[in-house]
């Protein structure tokens, strides 16, 4: 297993390393770990973008282990940053306060600069639009949680140019050689060349369309992913209902698939949706806290 400093993208993770994060995960997840095991330790959360999930599930992930947490919950606004100071100073700085950083930004590449600063671990938990590794290793662990061997069709669907839990999940995706990937979206919001070079590399299987219904159809994951208003703008309300798993598509889904999402969800999945058993996305939140419990025990811990 490889020694983890920073998270800041899923490209640094082997699958070793993602077995031993899976491994705590479980342990956690069925109350074997010591509760004080990060006492005296503090995490500082720096986020400069809106969150629920990722925000509270890392905070409430430090205080179930016995740590601290200080936190700006709009840096953007709250913190020195309105009065001009830099990322980089501000790091520096945070450093003296804490043990850990986690950082959301708009800018993608930000939480690698940040790296750059810092002394402490940092935790990308969300850049631009670039990656949301923690995302990407909880939806994987959730997938895994259900199919045991790697060897199944993925749909991801939604806005493959903006939203980076695709981006994650993707590379995360591409260490199984099995796996199969199809991506959903309108042409003008397909998959970075980049990421399509590196599937391409690795061998894996994957294939592009428009074609929601059929993709669903063959998938054993449906992977339905936010329309991302931020980065959109006005356009999102164009691609806000192109692809809508509702009661009529679910008929069409396999009976043994799982239905996912990042949350939070817009018209991608209708509420009709949550209570048919393929449904896992609040199971998907909730493995949210207990990785983030695993990340900063293998971080933080002794
Ligand atoms: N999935 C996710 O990142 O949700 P938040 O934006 O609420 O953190």
């Amino acid at each position: 297993m490889m020694k983890l400093k920073h998270i800041i993208s899923a490209r640094q993770l082997d699958k070793k390393t993602l077995q031993k994060i899976f491994s705590v995960t479980d342990k956690i997840k069925s109350q074997k770990f010591n509760k004080n095991a990060l006492s005296g330790k503090i995490m500082a959360t720096l986020f400069y973008q809106p969150s629920t999930r990722t925000r509270l599930s890392f905070e409430s992930a430090m205080l179930r282990l016995g740590g601290s947490v200080i936190t700006t919950e709009d840096a953007a606004e709250f913190s020195s940053a309105i009065k001009g100071e830099t990322l980089t100073d501000t790091i520096r700085v945070v450093n003296f306060y804490s043990d850990v950083i986690v950082i959301r930004h708009p800018e993608s590449g930000i939480a690698d600069l940040a790296t750059k600063y810092s002394n402490i671990p940092i935790i990308n938990a969300g850049d631009g639009v670039g990656e949301h590794p923690t995302q990407g290793i909880l939806d994987l662990y959730t997938i895994f949680s259900k199919f045991h061997s790697p060897d199944f069709t993925v749909a991801i669907c939604g806005d493959h140019a903006n939203y980076r839990p695709h981006h994650s999940l993707s590379y995360l995706l591409s260490l199984y050689p099995k796996i199969k990937i199809i991506y959903v979206s309108p042409k003008l919001l397909s998959m970075p060349r980049e990421l399509k070079q590196h599937l391409i590399n690795k061998k894996i299987k994957f294939s592009e369309t428009e074609d929601f219904q059929s993709a669903v159809a063959r998938a054993d994951v449906v992977y339905q992913g936010r329309i991302p208003k931020e980065y959109l703008g006005k356009d999102y309300k164009k691609y806000l209902d192109r692809y809508v798993l509702d009661k009529k598509v679910l008929k069409n889904i396999k009976k043994n698939a799982i239905i996912m999402h990042p949350l939070p969800r817009l018209n991608e999945i209708a509420p009709e949706v949550d209570s048919d058993p393929r449904a896992i996305y609040f199971e998907q939140a909730q493995n949210g806290l207990f990785i983030r419990m695993s990340l900063l025990l293998l971080l933080l811990g002794p």
